[in-house]
């Protein structure tokens, strides 16, 4: 069974694609929405939070064989945290997205879009040097994406979103990049508004290259969709927005969680 968490809904974009490749591996989710944006927070904040979140989801089973911190702002400032206090394994976004960048991109300029706090951090930008050091890259903070996905402003011909990407895309595509990392699990639910906006560009989802890596942890325990959902903050509307994150129709009923008693 793998734990899976995100400062909110978008860690679900890797529950899809973690379903997709283990279709019998069962999980355990939680989000943050009480807390969520995690993003525009200190590192000390953060990783706060992110320990809080990883000892909610080891109470809630002694069966997990890992767990995937599918949030970009936790994975860029408090991997190392995690790791530092708990033995279980922990999987974070930013190597796999990067090392994936690197093997795509051809002319060596790399976007990176994500929280104003992952930006900040260099995580990926580090990462990508260690592998390619004559990569050029470019990471644009977009603190007001995450807000509009929560918020549901995501139809591919939304305005509002289209003219937000458009200028947070802009110096990305000024500098010539033919490769875009996804910084931030959010952000797959508007890709499509983002490859409009540049055309041709390879785009990386950094939930899905987290999830392919989860192979060595998966033990296929469980029944098909077997999964339990927590949150932060109040249920009630989770199925909507859950059934749009996962893209299927399914009733998805989530349990509250005071994360402040973790
Ligand atoms: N999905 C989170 C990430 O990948 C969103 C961060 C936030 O809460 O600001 O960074």
């Amino acid at each position: 069974m793998i734990g899976i968490f995100d400062s909110g809904l978008g860690g679900l974009t890797a529950v899809k694609e973690i379903r997709r490749l283990f279709p019998n591996e069962g999980m355990i989710y939680f989000g943050d929405t009480g807390r969520v944006p995690y993003g525009t927070r200190s590192k000390e904040i953060i990783r706060k939070y992110a320990l809080q979140d990883m000892r909610f989801l080891i109470s809630k089973s002694k069966e997990l064989s890992a767990v995937l911190v599918a949030c970009g702002t936790v994975s860029s400032v408090a991997l190392d945290a995690l790791k530092d206090n708990f033995s279980i394994p922990i999987i974070g976004v930013v190597n796999p997205t990067a090392e994936t960048a690197v093997k795509t991109t051809k002319n060596g300029i790399i976007g990176i879009i994500g929280t104003s706090a992952t930006i900040k951090s260099g995580a990926y930008e580090k990462r990508i040097t260690e592998l390619a050091p004559a990569a050029k890259t470019v990471g644009i903070p977009c603190p007001l994406l995450v807000p509009l996905v929560e918020n549901g402003f995501i139809a591919p011909d939304n305005e509002v979103t289209r003219l937000v990407v458009k200028q947070y895309l802009a110096p990305i595509k000024a500098a010539g990049a033919d490769t875009l990392i996804l910084g931030c699990t959010h952000y797959p639910i508007i890709a499509g508004i983002i490859a409009a906006e540049i055309p041709g560009v390879a785009l990386i989802n950094s939930g899905l290259e987290a999830a392919k890596t989860l192979a060595p942890y998966v033990k296929n325990d469980s029944k098909c969709g077997d999964v339990r959902y927590f949150v932060s903050d109040n249920p009630d509307n989770f199925s909507h927005i859950a059934s749009i994150f996962l893209e299927e129709k399914a009733d998805i009923v989530a349990e509250k969680v005071d994360i402040e008693n973790y």
